[in-house]
């Protein structure tokens, strides 16, 4: 078969409008083929999409637009509040940013997002990919979104072959250049939605592609190879040791994480520091919110980041009703879910509870 001439190419748009007009995935924060979203739909899904799935997403959305309709609302609202609220989505720094990003458009935009790509890089908590994102979905402007879905569309009718990150630039100019001036919100979402259907990681589905006969990499039978990864560094592994202090009256031991940083601000079970060498009983101790008659719970808690994996053995004590912490709220155990832990930490405590430490 012969290669796709690149004056094809041009025809991109042309050939995945109207395929998107009969295909685009109803979303809650999306507006009809042809119709424009409300901003601050488009970029609270935004930020909510980064790294996670369009599946998770679907009911935060619903919960935050139903706490807090207006940006205005959200700005004015308690920033643990948000916090509490975003528990479960991951990457905590998003979470603050957002409420920041919320008070600065509330304060200083008359609750008006900016309409350019360059007025929302401004943003606290907007880059590059959201800010290109939100100015073409919500205000039609011809910008090139480079998320991983867009990334391997791109990547398969240019046949790029260098590996990510590093191609990175050349797929975001490729994306540029095939921006149409007219429906650019609803191209970018196109592609979106074909990456995620049709064009998919391991078994494109070029035979359903609108844009089959313009690709080049279907045409060479390496669709399925590309885009090509830098190898990955191995995640280390961490280990810690977490205290679960049970207070007579019922309330359990949580204490507020430094702004800066991993989970930033969010309520943690005390722990030792979550180092690569093991703990030894003596040293963990050492760490321990305070003295007690201390247990280790049998098995352990895994969790991922982004970055690395850790392994946490729980350590679990009894206390008196009157005892006191310098640092640390005790929270009543049958509100826990109220208090916004981040998923690592409601493993610790559903790991507690299931080895009869409630
Ligand atoms: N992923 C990131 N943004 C998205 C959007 N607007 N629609 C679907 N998937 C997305």
């Amino acid at each position: 078969m012969s290669e796709p001439a690149s004056a094809k190419l041009s025809s991109v748009a042309d050939r995945l409008l109207p395929w998107y007009d009969r295909h685009a995935r109803r979303l809650p924060w999306r507006a009809p083929p042809g119709a424009r979203a409300d901003p601050y739909h488009v970029w609270l899904s935004e930020v909510m999409l980064q790294q996670t799935t369009v599946q998770t997403v679907q009911p935060y959305f619903h919960a935050f637009l139903a706490r807090w309709p207006s940006v205005h609302e959200l700005a004015a609202a308690p920033r643990d509040d948000v916090l509490a609220a975003w528990a479960g989505l991951g990457y905590y720094a998003r979470a603050r940013n957002l409420h920041a990003c919320a008070q600065t458009v509330s304060r200083d935009h008359g609750a008006q997002f900016p309409d350019t790509e360059a007025g929302l890089r401004k943003l606290p908590g907007i880059g590059p990919y959201t800010a290109a994102a939100i100015a073409a979905i919500a205000f039609d402007r011809p910008s090139a979104p480079l998320d991983g879905n867009i990334e391997r569309v791109v990547a398969r009718l240019f046949a790029v072959q260098d590996p990510l990150p590093g191609a990175k630039e050349t797929l975001r100019a490729r994306m540029g250049d095939l921006v149409p001036h007219d429906r650019p919100g609803d191209f970018a979402q196109a592609m979106m939605d074909l990456g995620a259907g049709i064009c998919q990681p391991r078994k494109p589905r070029c035979m359903l592609c609108p844009l089959a006969e313009a690709c080049r990499a279907s045409a060479r039978g390496i669709a399925g190879d590309l885009p090509v990864k830098a190898a990955k560094k191995a995640k280390p592994t961490r280990q810690a040791v977490a205290f679960w202090t049970v207070r007579a009256d019922g309330c359990v031991l949580l204490r507020r994480r430094p702004d800066k940083g991993l989970l930033g601000g969010m309520l943690e079970v005390p722990s030792t520091d979550w180092t690569e060498a093991a703990w030894d009983a003596a040293d963990a101790r050492g760490h321990a919110p305070l003295a007690a008659g201390w247990t280790e719970l049998p098995g352990v808690v895994r969790h991922t980041f982004t970055h690395f994996h850790v392994t946490i053995t729980v350590w679990a004590a009894q206390v008196p009703a009157d005892t006191t912490v310098a640092a640390g709220e005790w929270w009543p155990f049958d509100r826990l879910s109220d208090a916004g832990l981040p998923t690592v930490m409601r493993k610790i405590a559903d790991h507690a509870v299931k080895q009869g430490a409630g």
